[in-house]
């Protein structure tokens, strides 16, 4: 029997994940959304590309949370995007909402599902999923590093003008401007690019990254990304129901890793059938340090202003 994927929030971020899972045949796909007919539409319109793409996924859409009910993985896309000069902090109040009201139908229906939350600002919503669905840490994690880290992937082999199959990159804490992508940690076939970059041009890399986002929702105007976010929600989906033991950057609680305590933040961890399998605690610089500490402040002061 195939597992039951959800998918809650269809706008462009939640079908491109539901398309790139059907695709490869993940598992039975439920959309879920507010909006009468659109998860219903969309639901049917990727059911209809079946033939065509050769995959036997079922895809559902529905308003009814009756419909997700024991779901092996739930992703929370719901919420609103940024506009142009807006920061992920912007959504806080509305999104909080959201995510709140989301979660307490999810787990309802599903209570031992795999959770991934990409609403956001991320690490503040991972925290109100989180203390709203009561999860065992293991089994949540939010959309962070691996978005980041495609996005530092990508700028590093264009510059290199190499295959992306190469490029790997890693970027720790969380998912904002103060993201902290690692250029020691980042390798083209297990080279540094520190030994293939000038220090000028990774700096480059690192700041286009920390922006990545907000450059997409500068030219769209209306909305943020979703064609790299949809295919790093996938990557994290497979790893889990296949059960592949990937190590991927994601945000994850931490109890005390890198000394940081009871906050969702972006480390690399280990990510299997039973969600996390374990937290990998990389050797850090002192400013690197430094810098993730800082990045964690940021999020305390986000989520400082949360009221559950
Ligand atoms: C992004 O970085 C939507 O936060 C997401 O594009």
């Amino acid at each position: 029997m195939r597992k039951k994927i959800t998918i809650v929030g269809v706008g462009h971020v939640g079908a491109t994940a539901a398309q790139l899972a059907a695709y490869k045949e993940l598992g039975d796909i439920i959309l879920i959304d507010i909006i009468e007919g659109v998860p219903q539409g969309k639901g049917l319109d990727l059911q209809e590309s079946a033939p065509l793409e050769l995959f036997d996924s079922s895809i559902t859409g529905t308003n009814d949370y009756r419909d997700t009910a024991d779901s092996s993985v739930v992703v929370i896309t719901a919420g609103i995007p940024r506009k142009p000069g807006m920061s992920r902090e912007d959504l806080l109040d509305t999104n909080v909402k959201i995510v709140r009201s989301v979660t307490e139908q999810v787990i309802k229906y599903s209570p031992d599902a795999f959770i991934i939350v990409v609403s956001n600002p991320l690490d503040a919503m991972c925290y109100v999923a989180m203390k709203v669905g009561r999860f065992d840490r293991h089994r949540i994690i939010g959309l962070s590093g691996v978005l980041d880290s495609a996005r530092m992937r990508t700028f590093i082999a264009k510059e290199l003008n190499v295959s992306m199959d190469d490029v790997q990159a890693m970027v720790l804490g969380l998912h904002g401007d103060a993201m902290i992508p690692l250029p020691r940690y980042s390798t083209v076939s297990g080279i540094s690019i520190t030994e293939l970059l000038s220090e000028d041009k990774i700096d480059r890399i690192i700041d286009r990254t920390r922006k990545g986002g907000g450059e997409v929702v500068n030219y769209l105007k209306t909305g943020s990304a979703y064609y790299a976010p949809g295919a790093a929600i996938v990557q994290m989906i497979e790893s889990v129901v296949k059960d592949k033991k990937r190590v991927l950057p994601c945000a994850a609680y931490l109890e005390g890793e890198y000394g940081i305590h009871g906050i969702f933040m972006g480390v690399p961890l280990k990510l299997g059938a039973n969600g996390i399998d374990e937290i990998v605690q990389v050797k850090l610089t002192g400013e690197e340090m430094t810098a993730l500490l800082k990045s964690a402040e940021e999020v305390k002061k986000t989520i400082s202003q949360i009221k559950l």
